[in-house]
């Protein structure tokens, strides 16, 4: 297939805004979908907000800050993809929303050896390329957040994605975006979520059954393990809707009460405390 300069990320939360910024900085020109009319902006808030952080930490030049926004443009219109080679869909892990991006790429992107990319965590990828005419073409590209940083990208073809494209898109995560790829099959959790995500439960449990306090928790998982960060400050920067997300997608494939999500992550879930991204999670961030 010809070189991929052109790249499109759908969404710009978190995930999306850390997916732009490697493309851009990669020398991608990179097309960022917002949700709604009217949202580009915050879109480009957040990517100039972890930009000017990486300035601030001397991993970029102004220059390739400012080279890196010049790259990127916004749009809430999915039919401006046309011309995009890749395609990463970082919108949230809602069924319904996820289909409706896949339907409509498939429906917009030209060339038809297109990649067309999820970052989901959890849902089957199976799924997503089956609402599409081009199934050999779709993939999990999983990213971890901070995307800039952390240098994991878990590949998961669907009984239906085309080696073919498994390749490419292994050779363009490695050699254009500079990640690491472990490649997985199309299972819920894939490798990092089936493992990560009962700790973090686990994390829970242990808490509400009183055998310590969540800072005690966190701080011994940092000292006792070598762990950048403890559960709850970690469950706190994923985003405690995505971890209920992700642990009943599990549930729901494996029925092992060890994937279940606790009380207090549902009841906290539903009262909007999100974490990090809400201002307030298990710990509060003003
Ligand atoms: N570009 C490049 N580098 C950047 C950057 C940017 N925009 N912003 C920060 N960095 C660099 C910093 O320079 C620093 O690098 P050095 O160590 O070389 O100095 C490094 O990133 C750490 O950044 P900070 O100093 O700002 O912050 P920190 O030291 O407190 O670390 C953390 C914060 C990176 C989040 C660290 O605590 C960590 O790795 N935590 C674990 C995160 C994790 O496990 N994520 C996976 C979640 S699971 C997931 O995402 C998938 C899912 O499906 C749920």
């Amino acid at each position: 297939m010809n070189r991929i300069r052109r790249v499109g990320v759908v969404g710009c939360g978190v995930m999306g805004a850390g997916l732009a910024e490697v493309c851009a900085r990669a020398g991608l020109d990179v097309l960022v979908a917002v949700s709604r009319p009217g949202r580009e902006a915050d879109g480009r808030r957040r990517l100039t907000g972890s930009l000017d952080n990486g300035l601030r930490k001397g991993k970029i030049s102004e220059g390739d800050r400012d080279a890196a926004l010049a790259r990127v443009s916004f749009t809430a219109d999915l039919s401006d993809f046309a011309d995009r080679q890749f395609v990463i869909e970082a919108g949230p892990e809602q069924e319904s929303v996820k289909l409706d991006v896949f339907a409509t790429l498939d429906k917009v992107v030209v060339d038809e050896n297109a990649i067309l990319g999820s970052n989901t965590s959890s849902f089957p990828i199976v799924q997503l390329g089956r609402v599409t005419d081009r199934p050999g073409k779709v993939v999990g590209t999983h990213f971890f957040n901070p995307v800039t940083v952390l240098p994991l990208v878990e590949l998961v073809g669907s009984v239906l994605t085309e080696d073919d494209t498994v390749d490419v898109a292994e050779t363009f995560v490695t050699e254009v975006l500079g990640k690491q790829v472990v490649r997985t099959k199309d299972r819920s959790g894939f490798v990092v979520n089936a493992l990560l995500i009962p700790y973090l439960l686990s994390a829970i449990r242990v808490y509400e059954s009183g055998v310590a306090s969540m800072a005690d928790i966190d701080t011994a998982m940092k000292l006792g393990c070598a762990h950048p960060m403890g559960p709850f400050a970690l469950s706190d920067l994923i985003g405690l809707d995505i971890v209920q997300a992700i642990s009943e997608s599990l549930y729901n494939e494996y029925r092992e009460p060890h994937y279940s999500p606790p009380p207090l992550l549902s009841r906290m879930v539903s009262a909007g405390l999100l974490g990090k991204k809400s201002g307030r999670g298990f710990y509060d961030y003003p």
